[in-house]
């Protein structure tokens, strides 16, 4: 059964490389709009901490830079997409990455009678993307993300959202990976933008300036998109 199309959730995309600021535009678009986030990289590192088959799987490649099994991802993108809070509508951080994971999205989503309202490419420049990465840290406690330079809190070590003193580093934000999750993304993600193209649902914006700017322009691609 279909749901009016007044009523569908909204789906959105946010497709960039690494660095561009898809986690921390998602984090952000999550409290102004009341969408869930889906980061496939947040499932895939919570599915190595717990050790599952997929964890076990994934970790060395996610290690290595390059991207997870198309099999893996579009079975653990599938079961959070049929969790209830969904419901709320989504936006999609680091899904799909290669044209089998867009055709996959397009079949679930068919079944539910839903469709993307938006694939928002994240416009930077590869040099800075190194840079964004290196600097890169997270609160153990609630996951807002930071940035050495960017985006620090206001306390030094202390996490604004939820005063967790706990912060972490991802294993794969070393130069050498993000060199090779640079090139995956080159290679098998970035022919995504003439998919959604074609597809009449994609939009771009410059995400070189700052965090409050590029969400500002979010904001009223969300507000057109999915009103
Ligand atoms: P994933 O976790 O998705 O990593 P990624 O795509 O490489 O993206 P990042 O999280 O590094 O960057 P981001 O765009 O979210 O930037 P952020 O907002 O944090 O994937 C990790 C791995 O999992 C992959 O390599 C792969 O192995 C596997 N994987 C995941 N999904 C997969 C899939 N679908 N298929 C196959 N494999 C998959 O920002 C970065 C930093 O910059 C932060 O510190 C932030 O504060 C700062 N910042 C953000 N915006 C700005 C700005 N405008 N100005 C200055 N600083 C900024």
């Amino acid at each position: 059964m279909t749901t009016d199309v007044m009523t569908r959730p909204a789906v959105l995309i946010l497709l960039g490389p690494p660095g561009a600021g898809k986690g921390t535009q998602a984090r952000m678009l999550e409290e102004s709009f009341g969408l869930v986030q889906l980061s496939t990289g947040d499932l895939l590192r919570a599915a190595v901490a717990a050790g599952t088959e997929a964890g076990k799987a994934a970790k060395s490649v996610m290690e290595s830079g390059g991207l997870v099994s198309d099999e893996i991802v579009i079975a653990i993108l599938r079961d959070r997409l049929a969790e209830p809070d969904c419901a709320k509508g989504v936006i999609l951080d680091g899904f799909p990455r290669t044209a089998v994971q867009a055709e996959a999205l397009d079949a679930l989503l068919s079944e539910t009678g839903q469709k993307i309202n938006a694939a928002i490419s994240l416009e930077v420049d590869d040099d800075a993307m190194v840079t964004r990465v290196a600097g890169r840290y997270t609160c153990a406690g609630c996951g807002e993300g930071y940035h050495d330079t960017f985006k620090q809190p206001q306390k030094a070590g202390t996490c604004d959202k939820c005063g967790s003193t706990e912060m972490k580093r991802r294993a794969d934000d070393n130069a050498e990976t993000v060199a090779s999750r640079l090139a995956a993304y080159h290679e098998q993600t970035a022919p995504l933008i003439t998919y959604y193209g074609d597809k009449g649902v994609l939009q771009k914006i410059d995400a070189m300036g700052q965090i409050d700017e590029v969400a500002n322009g979010l904001a009223a691609i969300v507000k057109t998109a999915a009103p």
